[in-house]
């Protein structure tokens, strides 16, 4: 994702710190300390490459009950998506801005219900792949924050992309649910939620693939 570099972004990000993730002094984030004000058992979900953050901010107002954390590593993209939440004051919604790479080093092991990886780069050439968030080195670190039966929700326009994750995913032992390679017109279509890329490129015309990998 392009974008001019934001006016004031260091001004603008203290603004909205609150919102942001700290890590403790061992560099790890403690989930009670990120929300304090929600129970210990409620769940937790994760998107990572969140974007402008509308996704994150509709499945928060659809689950108050819920724990969200939204991880981006460009502040300039990210920080449309902080201005949006503040305004809203979500108790249970908190950013991270970071690469993915990091995650299951800094988040407790087990912690982690529902990963969602909406739009990720296709990095379409072959020597690149190895950087896909469904690479197999990437599905397999995520196994280390998953909680046992926990899962990733997975959406792309892309089908190179969705085909190769589909095997990816298998290879790694997940198990595929509700796989459909036209959301928009399937039986998941009620409860899907767009995310902006997907608004973009479903008005374009292309078909949307979705899967849920479960760990078991
Ligand atoms: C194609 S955009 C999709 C944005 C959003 N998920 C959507 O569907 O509208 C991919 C986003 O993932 C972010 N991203 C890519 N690789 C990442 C990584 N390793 N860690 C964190 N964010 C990443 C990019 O900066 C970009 O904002």
């Amino acid at each position: 994702m392009r974008l001019r570099k934001k006016k004031n972004l260091d001004e603008r990000l203290e603004l909205v710190s609150s919102l942001l993730i700290n890590k403790n002094e061992n560099g790890k984030i403690i989930l009670s300390e990120v929300f304090p004000g929600m129970p210990s058992e409620s769940q937790v979900d994760l998107e990572i490459g969140c974007g402008k953050g509308s996704f994150a901010i509709a499945k928060t107002a659809l689950h108050p009950e819920r724990r969200y954390l939204a991880v981006e590593k460009i502040s300039d993209v990210v920080i449309i998506a902080l201005e949006k939440a503040v305004e809203e004051h979500k108790p249970n919604l908190r950013f991270l801005i970071s690469d993915a790479s990091v995650l299951p080093e800094i988040l407790e092991a087990k912690s982690i219900d529902t990963l969602f990886i909406n739009f990720c780069d296709p990095w379409p050439k072959a020597r690149h792949h190895k950087r896909r968030l469904t690479y197999r080195s990437f599905l397999e670190s995520y196994k280390k924050f998953l909680k046992p039966g926990g899962k990733i929700e997975f959406k792309t326009d892309n089908r190179d992309l969705f085909d190769f994750s589909v095997e990816e995913f298998k290879a790694c032992g997940y198990k595929i649910e509700n796989l459909t390679y036209d959301l928009h017109s399937s039986e998941f279509a009620n409860e899907n939620i767009m995310t902006e890329y997907e608004k973009n490129f479903s008005e374009k015309g292309f078909k949307i693939n979705k899967l849920v990998a479960r760990f078991e």
